[in-house]
């Protein structure tokens, strides 16, 4: 039987400890405001965007929206971004992904201040990510860090397998595990022996995006294992890249979905949202 790391509990201390912080800050005369851009009709984008706004109220920031029109041109959108990096009241700024084909997203991305850079999506800070000297950290991935830390699980010496390379999580993910000494291996489509290889793992990320992908004998015995993913089953269930209940009975920690590593990306973003106010005030 594994220990179930919450996303619902570890998030709500996240949220309580940047409600806290923020009232100090507004104290002082500052009040951290992040702007959402969305572009289109994706209605999974407006879920998050939504969902996003409420984490904003809820820790006492201001949150902007734009919602911009499916045929927003490029220029337009670029022309938005410029605004909002001049803008004081604006710390963090956050153009939700994906964007209608017709846009550039690295250019969209690019053209975010990296000190307003909330989703650390900008290569610079990625770059910084790289060598270890960072402002902000890519909110899945840090929301994964954060539940290994909440059930104080060392990394260090351990074999770490993440499988899946996105910019956005793989990639990141296994950088801050290497930065917490983890042996680490990033496996994707073209890995050979993936079974073989993740069954090595003492700590197992799931970023497939394909549901119930990791199955029980891909992992070992007393592994922890995190599940990254949010899918839809064959029956229209929400469900993860990991096969949670064959998985669960062999695992030491699993993160649950819904309710795991999910929760903790807003929960990440409020904390970038903060760090930004608290950069852009020298405070
Ligand atoms: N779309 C799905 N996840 C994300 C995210 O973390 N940030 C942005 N900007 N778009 C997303």
């Amino acid at each position: 039987m594994a220990k179930l790391i919450s996303g619902k509990e570890v998030s709500a201390k996240v949220r309580a400890q940047v409600r806290e912080e923020c009232e100090g800050l507004k104290a002082k005369g500052i009040c951290p405001g992040l702007a959402v851009i969305i572009v289109g009709n994706d209605p999974a984008s407006r879920v998050y965007v939504n969902n996003k706004k409420k984490a904003c109220a809820e820790v006492g920031f201001v949150s902007e929206e734009y919602a911009l029109p499916e045929e927003t041109t490029q220029e337009e959108l670029l022309e938005l971004i410029r605004t909002l990096n001049n803008k004081p009241e604006i710390n963090g700024i956050l153009c939700q992904l994906p964007l209608p084909a017709h846009l550039d997203e690295k250019e969209v991305i690019n053209a975010i201040d990296p000190i307003k850079d909330v989703d650390a999506f900008h290569p610079s800070n990625v770059g910084r990510i790289m060598i270890g000297d960072y402002h902000f950290l890519p909110c899945t991935p840090a929301g994964v860090m954060e539940m290994i830390h909440n059930e104080n699980i060392d990394v260090s010496g351990k074999n770490c397998v993440v499988i899946g390379r996105s910019n956005i999580v793989g990639k990141p993910m296994a950088m801050l595990l290497l930065h917490e000494n983890g042996t680490v291996t990033i496996c994707h489509s073209r890995t050979k022996n993936l079974k073989e290889i993740c069954a090595c793992a003492d700590i197992l990320v799931a970023a497939v995006g394909r549901p119930k992908f990791v199955t029980a004998d891909m992992v070992k015995p007393g592994a922890v294992v995190l599940d990254v993913g949010i899918n839809r089953d064959e029956n229209g269930k929400l469900c993860g890249d990991v096969d949670f209940e064959n998985v669960e009975p062999k695992a030491s920690y699993i993160t649950p979905v819904p309710g795991g590593v999910g929760p903790m990306t807003i929960a990440m973003l409020m904390k970038n949202t903060l760090m930004a106010a608290k950069l852009q005030a020298n405070a």
